[in-house]
Formats: structure tokens, sequence, C-alpha cells
């Protein structure tokens, strides 16, 4: 794994900032980069990171496994989907959302729909538990979903388009009322 000339000048830039012998606090923004950059986080990227900030390969290993927002595995080509399963969103529907996830991406998490486009994973909190159930799709909240939405949505995705993120239930669609603007 090498960082592309653009991406390695901002890590070094990030390095920078961390006072000497403490450049391991760049950990997280150059896994964050390295991912970018290649759609997941694969050994050698992580080992490349290691080296950059004199830290071992198991520490590394240790920060990209703590977070969900670290993918191991390659991931959809458009998309991975991460669905909240934690209280709010299981009491809301989120197993229906795991449903269509199954039938539509592959039937295990992690593992790449056939035409490549997708992944997915069940995840904790995302914190948006008064918009539940919902689901993170690449860096967007998609909120208040049904199953047949959700699963619009996808479809919408693999033909290209971008379903506008957020609620999608109307919930902020309203007029303001007079007086609360
Ligand atoms: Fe799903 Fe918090 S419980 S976002």
């Amino acid at each position: 794994f090498a960082f592309t000339p653009a991406n390695l000048a901002w890590a070094e830039a990030q390095i920078t900032k961390y006072p000497e012998g403490r450049q391991a606090s760049a950990v997280i923004p150059l896994l964050w980069r390295a991912q970018e950059q290649e759609g997941w986080l694969s050994r050698p990227a992580m080992e490349r990171v290691a080296a950059m900030l004199d830290m071992a390969y198991i520490r590394v290993l240790e920060v990209a496994t703590f977070y969900f927002m670290f993918q191991l595995t390659p991931t959809g080509s458009i998309a991975h989907v991460q669905v909240c399963g934690t209280t709010s969103c299981m009491i809301c529907g989120a197993e229906d959302l795991m449903a269509v996830c199954r039938e539509k991406i592959a039937p295990k998490a992690h593992v790449l729909s056939g035409d490549g486009k997708f992944t997915w994973e069940e995840v904790e909190c995302l914190g948006a538990c008064a918009n539940a159930p919902m689901a993170q799709i690449g860096k967007d909240y998609y909120e208040d979903l049904t199953a047949e939405r959700f699963a619009e949505i996808l479809d919408e995705m693999s033909e290209g388009r971008v379903p506008v993120p957020g609620p999608q239930n109307g919930r902020f669609a309203a007029e303001p009322k007079a007086g609360l603007t």
C-alpha cells in the first residue's frame, strides 16, 4: 500500500500537528484517509500507517477494529450500508431493514452483493434514535425508514441516483408554524 502523493502530503501534515513522541495520536485521521483512498482498510494499509506513526501493527489494528467507521474487508462500489440494531431502531423495525439487506445485498454481513455495488452490516447506535429506524448508507443517514422505502433507496442508488438523505417520512417537510421561524 502507498498513499497517493496528495494523501501522503496530507498525512504528513497531520503528523506534524502532534508533539514529538505523540505521533500515534494521528492514527485515526491516517486510517480514515487510507480507507478513503482504497474503499476499505487492508492489512498493508494498516501496516503502512503503523510504520509512519512508529506504532506496532497490533495497536493500529486495535483502533481499526474498535470503530464501526473502519471496514476491514472490501466494501460495495456504491456504498457500505450500516443498519442500526440498537434499542430504538430494533423496536421500530431494524429487523425489517436487515431483512432487506439480506435479500437485496447478501445473506451475510460484510459480503459483497452479486453486482459488487453494496455491502452491509448491523451496527450499534448511530445517534439518530429519535428518527428510528435508520441506516447509514455511505456517509449519509437515512432515517424514519420503512422496509419499503429502504428497498427503494437501494434500488435508486443502484441505478446511479442519490436519494435525499435524512428523514424519509416528511418529518421536516411541513411549513414552519407562524412565529416559529
Ligand atoms: Fe438507532 Fe440510536 S438506536 S440510532
